[in-house]
């Protein structure tokens, strides 16, 4: 394939992932989304493959990595339950910040490339310390985060003391011995600066994460989506692969609007989240030194009556959360809303924008039990509905709907906005126990007078009450 052709085929592919882009930010396009972003992918592949600067020497080694890269990928996308999502996307990112660290070192001590001028060379070399430092820090970062969500390091936040100053003095290490790096007029001389600021690089990736609290982790998985972007496009500059540039700045952009959105969700400022200590785990104590206890009693319901207070209700809303994905019980609520559907009833879905584990988490639960999308309502649109519903069916959920966020200053999740389920005339939360959520905060919400809770596991309990309804 020509210089020209392939370059061709690369404006191709980037239009491809812009469309894609495009059709992902609704649920009505995402499918056809992912698969231009999809087809976009392919051309590029073959275009690199096919493209003047790959030799038939190199062929057989792109197809092997192509096969065991792709296996692998396979596997796993099969394996993974939808749960386990966010840890997946973790593990992904840190491979983008690896490859961005192994194709700056692989590109520094290359000597095949020769620079006309001495700028060019100094220029190439800035870009092999920036992409280092950004791949090392999503790397470090992204495997710690993985630990995170999947529960195998703590939620709880690593609070050094002098933590930011810690941070500081590292910029400034980092930063003179990239001048070291850039004086360095051999490759030996360079190595020394290159490798001390990697190891730096992955300490501030370990300890940014590590700092950062359990329930901020879903703007950290998708601040680091948009590190693993500007890692991509750092080895873009590297390798001058005007595609790998486009498609990392795309991927780094989408990564920090969606983390802005996301902050705006849950009333928090992105700067307070990467500087962390927020959302430990424990509630904080209340004004007196006190931790607010919520008051009240805690009124148990069954299956059957639940039955019957959704054949009296006019309105229903259902909040899906966490626990519907791990029950799996999106199918059995879908014949719920057929049913009460059919029955004349007025029956919605409120979404909160982190309910789940990852962003469009219940969407996608709800597309895949194919619920029509116009009765899915985001928390802005449905919040004011409350106080006009009879019933408000709470599956798995328990942070987003936790009125300490409104009500107790001193609640970790203080400020987030949350569904204001207790505002109907009844509301009914379906979960286990009475375990916190994933902030580990308790809920006032379950001592509510006019709130009872239904306990099972949410597939069990939804099966019963179909069962009852259909009586
Ligand atoms: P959570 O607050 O985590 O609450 C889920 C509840 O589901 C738990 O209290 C649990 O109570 C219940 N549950 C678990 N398994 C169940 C089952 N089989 N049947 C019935 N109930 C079950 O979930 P949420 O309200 O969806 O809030 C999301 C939280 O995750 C927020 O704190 C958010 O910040 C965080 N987060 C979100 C994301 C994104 S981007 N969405 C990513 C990471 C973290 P029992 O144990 O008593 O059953």
């Amino acid at each position: 394939m020509s210089e020209s052709l392939a370059t061709v085929a690369y404006i191709g592919a980037i239009i491809l992932f812009i469309l894609s882009l495009g059709g992902l930010s609704n649920p009505e396009t995402a499918r056809r989304g992912n698969f231009l972003g999809m087809a976009g992918m392919a051309l590029a592949v073959f275009a690199t493959v096919l493209g003047p600067r790959v030799t038939a020497a190199g062929i057989p080694w792109i197809v092997g990595a192509l096969v065991v890269g792709g296996g692998i990928g396979l596997y796993a996308a099969k394996k993974v339950q939808m749960t386990q999502m966010p840890e997946l996307v973790a593990l992904m990112h840190s491979l983008v910040g690896l490859a961005a660290c192994l194709v700056g070192f692989a590109s520094y001590v290359d000597t095949s490339t020769v620079f006309p001028t001495p700028v060019e060379k100094t220029i190439h070399k800035v870009e092999i310390y920036v992409g280092i430092l950004i791949g090392a820090v999503t790397f470090s970062g992204s495997v710690i985060a993985f630990g995170k969500l999947s529960g195998k390091i703590g939620g709880k936040p690593l609070l050094l003391p002098a933590r930011h100053w810690l941070n500081l003095a590292g910029l400034l290490v980092v930063v003179y011995f990239g001048h070291l790096f850039l004086q360095a007029n051999n490759i030996d001389a360079g190595m020394l600066p290159l490798l001390v600021m990697t190891v730096i690089a992955l300490a501030f990736g370990v300890h940014m994460v590590m700092a950062i609290g359990g329930a901020d982790m879903p703007v950290v998985v998708s601040m680091l989506n948009s590190y693993s972007g500007w890692a991509a496009a750092a080895t873009g500059f590297m390798l001058s692969n005007d595609l790998l540039i486009v498609t990392g700045a795309l991927v780094g952009s989408s990564g920090a609007i969606l983390s802005y959105i996301m902050c705006r969700a849950m009333n928090r400022n992105f700067i307070s989240v990467i500087a962390g200590g927020f959302g430990g785990g424990a509630p904080a104590p209340a004004a007196g030194g006190v931790a607010a206890q919520p008051a009240g009693e805690v009124v148990p319901v069954s299956a059957a009556e639940t039955a019957e207070l959704l054949k009296e209700a006019k309105s229903v809303i259902i909040v899906p959360g966490y626990g519907m994905a791990v029950a799996q019980a999106q199918h059995t609520v879908f014949e719920i809303t057929k049913l009460l559907r059919d029955r004349g009833v007025n029956i919605r879905f409120g979404i909160h924008p982190v309910a789940g584990r990852m962003p469009g988490h219940m969407n996608v639960l709800l597309a895949e039990a194919k619920v029509p999308y116009d009765i899915v309502l985001e928390m802005d649109e449905i919040n004011e509905d409350f106080p006009e519903t009879d019933v408000t069916m709470v599956i798995g959920a328990n942070d987003i709907v936790n009125p300490a966020a409104q009500d107790d200053p001193t609640s970790p999740i203080a400020g987030m906005p949350v569904l204001e389920v207790w505002k109907a005339k009844t509301s009914i939360v379906m979960k286990r126990s009475m375990a916190s959520g994933y902030a580990g905060v308790d809920n006032p919400l379950f001592y509510k007078e006019n709130n009872r809770m239904l306990f099972g596991d949410a597939k069990k309990m939804l099966d019963e009450v179909l069962t009852a309804l259909r009586a």
